[in-house]
């Protein structure tokens, strides 16, 4: 899509129409009894009401919930989208729809932590086959697939570890096996990638990262189309997983810098990760728009941009001296989570079970937001020797 075409997206989609008087955003829409005037139109309400834009029950949506859909359908070049109160529950609500008791499901191996501990803990519990795959495995997941297979899930680039995957491959691969990919886009958001044009079938994606962007809300969103999106449409309605209206506002708000704030976050954590990676201490960089990262041909091919969520291999002499270099820097906060305003630092142990992370040094995870550049690497020049070395 061309640049202008999704800042033109970003600013005229989910906002109410031109009217005079109007308020230019869509009101914080709360509640959740809607009441009609007769039985009949209650009773239309209540058969469809698992439609995108039907007004019937605040948990189902209300006039801010699809304008925010809508939107994102546009950007994401999808035909439906669903939310979901966080990105954990886009993605648990996603994966209960398409594998149940008895199929089975293909999971790479450097899916975020918490994908991971729900495919291990609860699906295999409810009787779901998993298989973790190495990320990089490309068309040879096909030798993966078994007559139960129902869905691949991924992720580009990995959590915590950076690779990015050939993601058209990947979608093509399971395409011609009617397996049902599904990727977790939350790295790149709509603005620097389109996995759906690549040909995954579904992207989910937490829009408490770059979506809202200010770490004060959760929300997670769910683009695809046809049988499959109404399926963890269904499901998704079913569990009661739907966002609050002040949520609902919040990312709607953040559409519309959500441009300006990928770009400068783009180039912020480019120069961060550079300078990082000039450091005596620093081992290598992870980061998907630099040659060392694995998969880092894929990035540019498939990528507009890099967010601001990398890692650092440091040589450091201990775990406690990573833990002494975390806590002396002032500047980066150490927390879960990225995509916000502040940047953030955060020691990581990658948990593998069907690859190899057989890497020298500690990893170290940053986000980079809005501080000012020099004030951070200060702070960072500050810590390094902390780290012993
Ligand atoms: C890649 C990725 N996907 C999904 C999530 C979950 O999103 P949420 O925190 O909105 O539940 C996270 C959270 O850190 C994440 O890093």
């Amino acid at each position: 899509m061309a640049d202008s075409k999704i800042s033109d997206i970003l600013v005229q989609k989910g906002r109410p129409g031109k009217a005079e008087g109007r308020n230019v955003n869509m009101p914080l829409e709360m509640g959740s009894t809607m009441v009609f005037n007769t039985m009949a139109e209650f009773e239309a309400a209540r058969d469809a009401r698992y439609q995108s834009g039907t007004i019937y029950y605040g948990r189902y949506g209300n006039q801010a919930t699809y304008a925010l859909e809508e939107a994102l359908c546009v950007l994401d070049g999808a035909e439906s989208c669903v939310l979901a109160s966080s990105g954990v529950a886009a993605i648990t609500c996603t994966l209960m729809a398409l594998a149940k008791s008895g199929d089975h499901l293909l999971v790479a191996d450097n899916i975020y932590g918490n994908t991971r501990n729900f495919c291990e803990t609860l699906l295999v519990g409810q009787g779901v086959e998993v298989t973790f795959f190495d990320p990089m495995i490309g068309a040879g997941v096909a030798e993966l697939f078994q007559p139960n297979t129902r869905a691949l899930m991924f992720e580009a680039p990995g959590s915590g570890t950076f690779e990015v995957p050939d993601i058209p491959t990947m979608a093509a691969t399971c395409k011609a096996a009617n397996v049902v990919s599904v990727i977790d886009a939350t790295w790149s958001t709509p603005v620097f990638c389109r996995p759906l044009a690549l040909g995954v079938d579904v992207v989910v994606a937490s829009g408490s990262k770059y979506l809202n962007g200010h770490s004060d809300a959760m929300i997670g969103t769910i683009t695809g189309n046809g049988d499959i999106l109404q399926a963890i449409r269904k499901v998704v309605m079913t569990v009661g997983d739907k966002p609050g209206g002040q949520e609902v506002f919040l990312a709607l708000r953040g559409l519309r810098t959500l441009k300006m704030r990928m770009e400068h976050v783009d180039r912020a954590g480019r120069d961060i990760a550079r300078w990082l990676g000039a450091q005596n201490q620093t081992l290598r960089v992870l980061h998907p728009a630099f040659e060392c990262c694995p998969g880092h041909e894929y990035w540019q091919r498939d990528f507009t941009g890099a967010s601001g969520l990398f890692g650092v291999l440091f040589r450091a002499t201990s775990d406690a001296a990573v833990t002494r270099f975390v806590d002396s820097l002032s500047h980066f906060g150490i927390g879960v989570s990225w995509g916000g305003y502040e940047s953030l630092v955060l020691p990581v142990t990658p948990k593998r079970t069907a690859s190899n992370w057989d890497v020298d040094g500690h990893l170290v995870r940053f986000n980079i937001g809005f501080d000012d550049l020099d004030t951070l690497k200060d702070d960072l020049a500050a810590a390094l020797p902390h780290l012993g070395t």
